[in-house]
């Protein structure tokens, strides 16, 4: 079964860049020529991708963008709304969303960047690869891990990356991310405890469908059934963790200054999982949406055509009133 989806425009997907399936291709043609920055084993991807969380090695230490100096640089140059800081060290069961604002204090961008150690602080630079000198070398370590996934992903759609900038001992706190995930660790070390995101003691089913929802406290917070079950990677310069399709993750890092990227990104398979949860979350209150996503692929496709007809069926709904009621007609997409 075929069905085409489209990116919502409103809700939780406001960052990142799409891009079409030749974009995508040619970027791969392009990086099979030129040097490698990953190391991703094909045996490790066979067995592990988007199922469970894995070691990859990577240079990125070797490369003169990814540098402290020039990532400092890279910060000051960048619009002040793409780069978010806070005090470093909060605890790791702290609300994810509210912490750049709720943990800031009297920091200021200057401070955090100026004093990062001193002031304990934690500095997060949002799509670096938008600022033209990165934007290159990002798309290429994006197309390599794309090159590791071709057997199993038709194309990348979408992607989006951080760089993290730390003081020793801050904290990430517990969140699930909408995507998947490499996270290369740069300097310093960072100690990554992931989680199964199919884990019903970690997610309930109804709790990874509530994920696709608009609610603002969509992310289900932590619970004292955590930290048995966590997976626990130790991150140094060179390695890097694989995070699965919404695993939960709480990231610390340890007595140094600590750098690092991470390389989020979407496909159609990773959509036909959004949708499948937007399903479930809206559905089951009229007896529908009960079969977990991911239990029957089939089941999961059919719910995402479904999801993104009455989605469009929706966006029509409310074009035609808007056309009633204003006499005019909305521009394209712009609903
Ligand atoms: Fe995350």
């Amino acid at each position: 079964m075929i069905c085409v989806g489209r990116r919502r425009r409103r809700g939780f997907i406001v960052l990142g860049t799409r891009i079409t399936d030749n974009e995508f291709r040619a970027a791969l043609r392009r990086t099979e020529r030129e040097a490698r920055w990953l190391d991703i084993d094909a045996g490790t991807m066979r067995a592990q991708y988007n199922r469970t969380g894995f070691l990859v090695r990577h240079r990125l230490a070797e490369h003169p963008l990814f540098t402290a100096d020039a990532l400092f640089r890279l910060a000051r140059r960048m619009p002040a709304s793409a780069v978010k800081y806070r005090i470093g060290t909060v605890p790791g069961n702290t609300h994810f969303d509210s912490s750049i604002e709720r943990f800031r204090g009297d920091l200021t961008l200057d401070d955090a960047l100026d004093h990062l150690v001193d002031k304990r602080a934690y500095v997060a630079l949002y799509n670096p690869e938008k600022d033209p000198e990165y934007g290159p070398a990002i798309e290429g370590f994006l197309a390599e891990i794309g090159l590791a996934a071709r057997p199993f992903e038709r194309f990348f759609n979408w992607y989006s990356t951080y760089v993290f900038i730390s003081a020793h001992d801050a904290v990430t706190p517990y969140h699930m991310d909408r995507e998947m995930n490499f996270l290369l660790q740069i300097a310093g070390r960072k100690t990554v405890q992931l989680w199964d995101p199919r884990d019903d003691v970690v997610m309930r089913p109804e709790q990874r469908d509530h994920l696709f929802s608009f609610d603002a406290d969509a992310r289900p917070a932590w619970h004292d059934g955590l930290p048995a079950r966590a997976h626990v990677f130790e991150l140094e310069p060179g390695l890097g963790v694989h995070h699965p399709f919404i695993a939960p993750h709480l990231v610390t890092t340890g007595q140094n200054f600590s750098i690092s990227l991470a390389i989020t990104y979407r496909t159609p398979s990773s959509d036909v999982m959004s949708d499948a949860h937007a399903f479930n979350d809206r559905l089951r209150p009229y007896g529908l949406g009960r079969i977990p996503v991911g239990s029957h692929p089939a089941v999961d496709v059919a719910k995402a055509c479904a999801f993104r007809g009455l989605r469009a069926a929706r966006q029509a709904l409310h074009h035609a009133r808007r056309r009633d009621k204003d006499g005019v007609a909305p521009e394209p997409g712009r609903s």
